[in-house]
């Protein structure tokens, strides 16, 4: 059993300790805005927040973040779109969408660690892959968000 606070409520997993936090989230809580890409912690599609920061599930086992808060996209905002994600749809970032609910998740990970980031910053800090391309509109989002 491995002890979780998921998007503010409390959450008992009866699963294996080695079961990976994509999974735990998509398959028991069903949270399916979290993705899985490749599974091998190189995309960023599965990408939440665990104790404040950005973290890609796929490579993190439940037994590993016992006690551990994490936030999904679902419950990145309770009211009203957080601020990145109104900034991704003012500057039309998505294109298939698959990506961008990881994306938004380490867009809101890095203005927290850094409220105003350069070019530089943001394209080394945010390490997700996007089949389509999104890269420049990525980062016209992320600075519109920071102002
Ligand atoms: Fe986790 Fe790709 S599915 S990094």
């Amino acid at each position: 059993m491995t002890s979780l606070t998921v998007n503010n409520q409390p959450i008992r997993y009866r699963l294996s300790p080695d079961t990976p936090l994509l999974w735990a989230l998509r398959d028991a809580s069903n949270l399916t805005g979290t993705k899985y890409g490749c599974g091998t912690g190189d995309c960023g599609a599965c990408t939440v927040d665990i104790d404040g920061r950005a973290r890609r599930s796929c490579q993190v086992p439940i037994g590993a973040i016992e006690g551990s808060v994490v936030t999904t996209i679902e419950g990145l905002s309770r009211d009203r779109s957080h601020p990145v994600q109104q900034a991704f749809l003012a500057a039309n970032v998505s294109q298939c969408g698959y990506c961008i609910p990881g994306m938004v998740m380490a867009a809101a990970a890095l203005l927290r660690h850094d409220a105003d980031p350069s070019e530089a910053t943001i394209r080394a800090g945010i390490t997700n892959l996007c089949r389509c391309g999104i890269y420049p509109r990525l980062v016209e989002a992320i600075q519109r968000a920071a102002r």
